[in-house]
């Protein structure tokens, strides 16, 4: 039994995926999350920038004695996972390993297409490790730049013509070659779900990292007899780089809570 809170961080709105799906599975869990909205998106960084971003995330999400850490950002997944988990003493974890299993549980026809932020796509993470899963598969990728900035801005709703073309122009070339599974594989896109789904159609499988990251570390508490004694009650604290206005607005429409007034903001360059 461990009771202290989980800690969960993204570039923004991104990682609320995450929690959105650590409520859901562990509602006794205390979660303590930060967005840097000061600084998103990450994805257009450089890998020193990124590390060095992530590096600060986590020290601040530090200050607060916690029992793990989900980076639940595509980006540092990808990125900076491995400095992470070196550096610090509690488990790290991220959402490409749990990502990179769904979607090879979920293909039938082994074609999977692969949506991210530029620095995600270039590390190649998530085809290594799909293919160590499924080393027939074909992994067809494609960088999404425009899809966080859209998102941070609160264009995500279907109907909303500016991300409906933005998504069509993105997700044509995945969709003329046949993909039958698609990895959301930023934190953001899991927010353009709807959007996506229709576009792709009902016969294409979305994997959304954000939730599976989730699904992994709530497992990994399970099995080490890491969580709480509460079955529910858990508190969520919210903590952001810029003005706590605008997150708080987007969060309570995409978390389907009122977060208002559990907003704190940071100043991160300090850590
Ligand atoms: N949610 C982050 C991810 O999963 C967005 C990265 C960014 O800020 O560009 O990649």
């Amino acid at each position: 039994m461990d009771p202290r809170p989980i800690g969960v961080f993204d570039s923004g709105l991104g990682g609320l995926t995450t929690v959105r799906e650590l409520r859901r599975l562990l509602p006794g869990e205390d979660i303590v999350y930060f967005g840097d909205t000061g600084r998103v998106p990450y994805g257009s960084r450089s890998r020193e920038t990124i590390i060095r971003y992530a590096r600060q995330d986590v020290a601040f999400l530090r200050t607060f004695d916690l029992k793990l850490i989900v980076i639940a950002c595509g980006t540092v997944s990808t990125t900076a996972m491995e400095v992470l988990a070196r550096e610090n003493p509690i488990p790290v974890l991220g959402v490409v390993a749990p990502a990179a299993d769904a979607a090879a549980r979920a293909t039938r026809s082994g074609k999977i297409g692969l949506i991210g932020t530029q620095a995600s796509i270039r590390s190649g993470a998530y085809e290594a490790l799909i293919h160590a899963r499924d080393p027939m598969a074909q992994v067809i990728s494609q960088p999404c730049p425009l899809f966080v900035p859209l998102v941070e801005n609160g264009r995500f709703r279907p109907g909303d013509v500016v991300i409906e073309t933005v998504v069509s122009e993105y997700l044509a070339p995945l969709k003329r070659r046949g993909v039958d599974t698609l990895v959301l594989g930023c934190t953001h896109y899991p927010l353009l779900e709807e959007v996506i789904s229709n576009f792709m159609g009902p016969d294409v499988t979305l994997v959304n990292a954000g939730a599976e990251g989730a699904r992994a570390a709530a497992e990994r508490l399970t099995f080490e007899g890491a969580l709480s004694n509460r079955t529910e009650g858990g508190g969520c604290r919210y903590f952001v780089s810029d003005r706590q206005e605008d997150f708080s607005r987007l969060a309570s429409i995409f978390l389907g809570w009122d977060v208002t007034g559990q907003v704190g903001q940071v100043d991160i360059g300090q850590y």
